[in-house]
């Protein structure tokens, strides 16, 4: 058999972002900013930190400025380098060598569908998903371990982790066997079981690798009752046929698409962020002050 390298990620971006309205009625969510950084290039430059260069981004309508913002900015650069601003420069062209391709999602038909849409730009390789509003701390190297687990298998690997048993709902579960340190053989998978039904604890997360299997069974999937394509039914038939793996994730993950989630994310991330993380850091100790005053 040929080893295939993964050389390709997918973005899936045309979701309607309804848990930030009004901040996403005509804005990307995926555009938000974390501290100076806008969500999906903490998922791109994950990727780009284990070698993909080409990204595959699904939108939507009011996407534009995604596409936007991965493409040069000459006029900005002109000024920038005029006023000899070399940093912001480098900042602004430093993801200049990758490639972005973009499809339009026609109508947000759920995550299946969004990759299903991927199909003609991924052709027969294995390839990666990256949703951008979980975010990885760029500190752990999830992305990494997923890539060994996939060269060692050479299947789909799902990013796993565990969560609290009452928020399980919100998640797709899994049961497996944990075959190696952090490595599940998956048996079964339900997307968002009742907390008293799940299987486990062990929750997926927003990264995938998966081997080109899996559009044939996102072609049979037949849609929910809110006519959405779930990418979970097609990994359940995808797993009658072929096994799938999991890498069990135990660093820092922020769930970036809800509020409270994005908040935590912007408060860590800015006390890692070499420029504001000291004035920031005593922002938050006056005030923790103020709010427990002794
Ligand atoms: P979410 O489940 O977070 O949905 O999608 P959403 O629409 O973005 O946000 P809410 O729940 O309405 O607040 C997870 C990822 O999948 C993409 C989203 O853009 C997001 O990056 N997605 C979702 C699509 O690309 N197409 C879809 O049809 C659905």
């Amino acid at each position: 058999m040929i080893k295939k390298e993964v050389r390709k990620a997918v973005l899936p971006a045309a979701g309607l972002g309804t848990r930030f309205l009004p901040a996403t009625k005509a804005s990307p969510k995926e555009m938000l900013p974390i501290v100076d950084k806008p969500m999906i290039q903490y998922a791109v430059e994950e990727a780009e930190r284990c070698g993909i260069k080409e990204f595959i981004v699904i939108t939507g309508k009011n996407k534009r400025s995604i596409e936007d913002h991965f493409d040069s900015a000459m006029e900005l650069e002109e000024s920038l380098k005029k006023k000899g601003k070399n940093s912001l420069l480098n900042e602004v062209q430093r993801l200049d060598h990758l490639h972005f391709a973009y499809i339009r999602q026609r109508a947000p038909l759920g995550l299946g569908h969004a990759i299903l849409c991927s199909k003609p730009f991924v052709k027969k390789e294995p390839f990666a998903v990256l949703l951008s509003d979980d975010i990885i701390d760029p500190d752990d190297n999830l992305f990494g371990e997923m890539l060994k687990c996939y060269r060692r298998y050479q299947s789909s690997v799902l990013a796993l982790q565990r969560v609290p048993k009452e928020t399980i709902h919100r998640y797709g579960a899994i049961s497996g066997v944990e075959i190696r340190k952090n490595i599940f053989k998956i048996n079964d998978l339900i997307e968002k079981p009742k907390p008293s039904q799940a299987p486990s604890n062990i929750a997926i997360i927003g990264r995938y690798i998966l081997t080109p299997d899996i559009f044939h069974f996102l072609e049979s999937v037949i849609p929910g009752k809110d006519g959405e394509i779930q990418l979970t039914d097609a990994l359940k038939s995808l797993l009658k046929k072929l096994p799938i793996y999991g890498y069990l994730f135990e660093g820092r993950r922020y769930d970036a698409g809800d509020k409270v989630g994005f908040l935590e994310a912007t408060v860590e991330l800015a006390l890692k962020n070499p420029e504001v993380k000291k004035p920031f850091r005593e922002y938050l100790l006056s005030l923790k002050q103020r709010l427990n005053p002794r």
